[in-house]
């Protein structure tokens, strides 16, 4: 699948504003600032896709793409940034959690941690309700290129570790949106996922 295309369709303020739940389409969850917009911009080579930013909490909006009429990247709002108020929070995590369970379109859920913090509370959080609605998930640990590769290595092999108590639905790569690390694997998963 050529992912050059992709184009921003709209923003949805919560999970009821999104397009028909039609055709397939796959998830980019994370940490603010864990990178989400970023590998959504490197994967489809495109410079502003998707708004990056130093400041956490950026991506406030559900964002839409599509690839090809039918095939969707949904960009989700960043979870954890401090400022958030507690119960702005909680209603988020419950939205979150009901669209990986009713979402029949979703095949799969791309989750990003930034390759120094990786499995913070809420990355498990969403680890457990995707495996346990059976939804395959991708853990990218992102900004790679800030690990010397001995480090990134040894780090890749814990996180594979860490990912077998959520079963065998669970893949972990690293990316780098710097460098462009790991972006062909990551290529052929979401192919997959959308050609199916
Ligand atoms: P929110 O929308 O706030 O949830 O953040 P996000 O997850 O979309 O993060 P975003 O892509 O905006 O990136 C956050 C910051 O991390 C920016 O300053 C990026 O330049 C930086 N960043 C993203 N990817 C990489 C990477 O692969 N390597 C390095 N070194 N920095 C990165
Ligand atoms: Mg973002």
């Amino acid at each position: 699948l050529n992912f050059q295309p992709t184009k921003f369709i709209t923003s949805a303020a919560n999970i009821r504003q999104l397009p028909d739940d039609a055709g397939v389409e796959i998830a980019f969850a994370g940490r603010s600032n864990a990178g989400k917009s970023s590998a959504l911009n490197t994967i489809t080579r495109q410079k502003a896709l998707a708004r990056t930013s130093k400041t956490p909490g950026r991506t406030q909006l559900i964002n839409v793409f599509e690839v090809t009429e039918g095939k969707r990247l949904i960009d989700l709002p960043g979870y954890g940034y401090a400022k958030v108020p507690l119960a702005v929070k909680e209603k988020w995590n419950l939205a979150l959690s009901e669209y990986l369970q009713k979402r029949q379109s979703l095949r799969g859920l791309v989750l990003l941690m930034d390759i120094r913090h990786p499995y913070r509370d809420t990355d498990q959080d969403l680890l457990h309700w995707a495996t346990d609605c059976g939804i395959p998930v991708l853990v990218l640990l992102t900004k790679a290129d800030k690990l010397k590769p001995s480090q990134r290595k040894s780090t890749l092999l814990q996180a594979r570790e860490a990912a077998l108590v959520f079963g065998d639905g669970v893949q972990v790569e690293m990316f780098s949106s710097h460098n462009k690390l790991g972006l062909p694997q990551v290529e052929v998963i979401l192919s997959n996922w959308l050609n199916t």
